[in-house]
């Protein structure tokens, strides 16, 4: 059976998928559809329950996404956040004006009762970012809310099902957010919460092998998070019908490609193909330096070698990929993805084509409406090791990206050791969940030092840690100087040719994460 549905329209806010996440987190299974998506449309998805996002506009602007008035006669509980907040209002004959103050940041407000604000204390704080307000309800409507710059920070009409808060309560520094978008959509909506990671694998390994039959599936399996977990429910579903091909560019971390394998051909069942191709991509890489060519390079002959796997094997039956649901709304595939054989393929950062002459009888996406921390939950459940399933992100180019200059066989060396010391270091001080990434980075850089009487003239390892909500920006962690103080004596003493160590801080802008 379908699962009970709430939208959330998409005004162009920034916390969009957030709210999705959020309402996830609930027990109700959402999905994020553009404002403009047609009455109609949204009528025959039969949603319980509607949530508009915020967004950078302003109502008065005649460019601004808009709704029509007749949305509100569909009946549908519909809750209106920040500019879905205004737009609800204004849309009905309310008034919208721009602060004298904008409010920002984490604001206390006074809520007066209503069905959002069940369990919610009178006085608490919320986040705000907004520079227009809702100055005037429309007819019929009732605040609920007050803060000291912001007359209706929150309204509804229970009549109508119509509820408006100014506020972002998706975002964690709302003191009540999830409470009350938990009231919205169990009080108000009617939602029994049946969106559950266990019922998710039932019911997707079932359609799996009614989807697949009794042929067979091939996936590329790249050891990060999404492909490991697509491979995990893919094996539950039909076993050594299924085929993972495995690239070990030799650009992975010290024994990595080793862990990978064992654990996919030791826990599950399948049929899993490695394939060892560090002499072919060092000899395309030689004498390389410039960080584009290396990362084209690196792109190029992956998938050369991939699609050839392909080839050899057969592409027989179905082409299986990891895509999460933020790669599909990233891609503008939001609503149709995971159907049909796109041959749009995902890989690190962007989509690839799938070349003409291979052609599967169609693509499957297992974790297509899944957000990361869900495709982790379904992980974790399927018995995947914790290591793999709390990976941090990984470039899909590799160690490529951290050896600046061109890449050797004795720099790769290095930098896996390196790597691996300063990963041990951070475990053992007890600090790495604090750390979104942290890793080693070989400049091209030698330095002069001194060991025992000898001066040395040897390699530069930086060290990088980061602390970070998206990767979009960044900020350099605060790493103790006892713990830095013993990385780098380690990283001296234990990783033959390193005499010297620095540590990366710059955040994200201006820096990037990586070096390359
Ligand atoms: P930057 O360096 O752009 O990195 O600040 C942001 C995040 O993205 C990761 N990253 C990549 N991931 N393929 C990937 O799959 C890539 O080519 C790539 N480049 C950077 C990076 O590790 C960080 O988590």
């Amino acid at each position: 059976m379908a699962n009970q549905l709430c939208i959330v329209l998409d005004f162009g806010g920034q916390y969009n998928q957030l709210i999705a996440r959020r309402v996830r987190e609930c027990g109700v299974y959402c999905e994020i559809k553009r404002f403009d998506t047609p009455l109609e449309e949204i009528k025959a998805l039969d949603p319980m329950g509607i949530i508009f996002t915020g967004g950078p506009n302003s109502v008065y602007d005649e460019t601004s996404p808009h709704i029509a008035k007749e949305y509100f006669d569909l009946g549908i509980p519909t809750l209106g956040i920040c500019y879905g907040c205004q737009l609800m209002a204004y849309t009905l004959g309310g008034t919208v004006e721009s602060c004298t103050k904008s409010e920002y940041g984490k604001i206390e407000i006074t809520q007066t009762g209503g069905k959002l604000f069940k369990g919610v204390p009178e006085k608490n704080i919320v986040w705000m970012s907004h520079t227009d307000f809702v100055s005037g309800l429309p007819e019929g409507f009732d605040v609920k809310a007050i803060s000291e710059d912001c007359p209706c920070a929150a309204f509804e009409c229970p009549e109508r099902k119509l509820y408006a808060v100014q506020f972002h309560p998706e975002v964690t520094h709302s003191q009540f957010g999830k409470l009350i978008l938990h009231n919205f959509l169990y009080d108000v909506c009617g939602f029994t919460g049946d969106w559950v990671m266990d019922d998710f694998i039932e019911t997707t390994v079932a359609k799996l092998r009614e989807r697949i039959g009794d042929k067979k599936v091939i996936l590329g399996l790249s050891g990060g998070v999404d492909s490991s977990v697509a491979a995990g429910l893919l094996s539950r579903a039909v076993g050594r019908q299924l085929t993972c091909v495995f690239v070990d560019q030799g650009l992975m971390r010290k024994d990595e490609g080793d862990f990978v394998e064992e654990t996919f051909t030791k826990l599950f069942d399948m049929n899993f193909v490695r394939v060892n191709c560090k002499d072919k991509f060092l000899a395309a890489l030689k004498g390389v330096t410039d960080p584009e060519k290396k990362r084209k390079i690196i792109g190029t002959e992956f998938y050369n070698v991939f699609w050839n796997k392909i080839r050899e094997q057969g592409a027989d039956g179905f082409f299986a990929q990891g895509t999460i649901y933020p790669d599909r709304i990233e891609s503008g595939k939001g609503n149709k993805a995971g159907q049909g054989s796109t041959a749009v393929i995902k890989t690190h950062h962007n989509m690839v084509e799938m070349p003409s002459d291979i052609q599967f009888e169609g693509v499957i996406e297992p974790l297509g409406d899944l957000f990361k921390d869900e495709v982790r939950a379904v992980g974790e459940k399927l018995g995947i090791p914790h290591e793999l399933v709390w990976r941090q992100p990984f470039p899909g180019p590799g160690l490529g990206v951290r050896i600046i200059g061109e890449i050797t066989e004795e720099k790769i060396k290095i930098l896996q050791e390196a790597d691996a010391v300063f990963r041990d270091e951070i475990r053992k001080s007890g600090i790495e969940n604090e750390l979104k990434q942290f890793f080693a980075v070989l400049p091209d850089v030698r330095t002069v030092g001194v060991m025992g009487d000898h001066r040395t003239y040897d390699h530069l390892i930086a060290i990088r840690a980061v602390t970070t909500d998206d990767f979009m920006t960044a900020d350099w962690a605060r790493i103790p100087y006892d713990v830095l103080a013993r990385v780098s004596n380690r990283l001296c003493n234990e990783v033959e040719h390193v005499n010297r160590v620095v540590y990366d801080i710059t955040s994200k802008p201006p820096g990037t994460v990586e070096w390359e």
